[in-house]
């Protein structure tokens, strides 16, 4: 199989001045304190998911025969790289607060990795590569339409992070996918692989936000675990639409037109990348629709 790589889908790897200072709040939007939770239980899988992404991709890359898409992995490794490392720095601030239960479930996450690395067959990882890309298109949709509704007036330093790693997600939807199908193709492993990854990547978010609420003693309270279902049931019905257009067999992730909010973030990220590591998270729906501070 081919691959329509062109021009048109240079990534670019950016490196992006964010700032965790020790002052940052573990529930960093201060009016959505339980989707504070469940974004760090998710920002706390990214070093164990990315790495073995990475890793998947690493050894897809000499079954490859197309350069412009060769070119395009490489750049997919650099992003992916980017986003684990940045999400390690926000983690340690998440670890410091006396989370210790937190070294548990990353041991978990390193072991069940390295267990699909050695045990299963690279057409396994690489559909679960692009299964979880699946995933991430439909979650970088649902956020930035959700933007204001999910990170407005929050701590600009922890927004930023995670619109900045899905607009990325989105500019990267084809490059797994397209590698899947440039050397294995089939439509059942690429099915099987969209929701194992999607579930599996949830079950350790999970248990990352229940480890947080259960030591801050919000895991117990009606409120906090209402609350809860209501942001899952959000996160469910937000993501599933494009998750399910994902699963029919003769999906292309360019069938999904990118939101206008993340074209302007790239084009903004051009002449000013030190405003996109701080968004001005009381203005994220001006009437341009983009929401970046002068
Ligand atoms: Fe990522
Ligand atoms: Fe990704």
């Amino acid at each position: 199989m081919t691959s329509n790589v062109n021009i048109e889908r240079k990534l670019t790897v950016r490196r992006m001045p964010f700032t965790f200072d020790d002052d940052i709040d573990i529930k960093w939007n201060a009016a959505k304190p339980e989707w504070s939770y469940m974004a760090n239980g998710a920002s706390l899988a990214m070093p164990y998911l990315e790495p073995y992404l990475i890793r998947t991709m690493k050894k897809a890359l000499p079954l490859l025969n197309d350069n412009a898409l060769i070119q395009e992995v490489r750049d997919y490794i650099g992003q992916e790289a980017q986003h684990y490392q940045q999400h390690r720095r926000f983690n340690d601030i998440i670890k410091s607060r006396g989370y210790d239960i937190i070294d548990e479930l990353e041991q978990q996450m390193l072991s069940e990795y390295s267990i699909f690395e050695k045990e299963k067959s690279l057409k396994f990882n690489l559909a679960y590569a692009a299964g979880f890309e699946s995933m991430a298109l439909g979650v970088g949709h649902w956020l930035i339409k959700n933007r204001d509704y999910l990170f407005g007036t929050s701590d600009p330093r922890v927004a930023s992070l995670i619109l900045w790693h899905f607009v990325e997600e989105i500019e990267h939807k084809c490059t797994a996918f397209d590698t899947y199908q440039a050397i294995y193709g089939g439509y059942w492993h690429r099915l099987y692989g969209t929701f194992f990854a999607t579930l599996h990547v949830m079950k350790f978010s999970r248990s990352g936000y229940i480890i947080m609420m259960k030591k801050d003693g919000a895991w117990g309270k009606l409120r906090h675990r209402l609350h809860i279902i209501k942001y899952n049931l959000l996160f469910i019905t937000g993501v599933l639409p494009m998750l399910l257009h994902s699963a029919l067999p003769n999906h292309h992730p360019t069938d999904i037109d990118d939101p206008q909010w993340s074209k302007d973030w790239i084009d903004l990220y051009k002449k000013n990348n030190a405003i996109l590591a701080h968004l001005d998270t009381g203005n994220l729906t001006t009437p341009s629709g983009t929401g970046f501070t002068k």
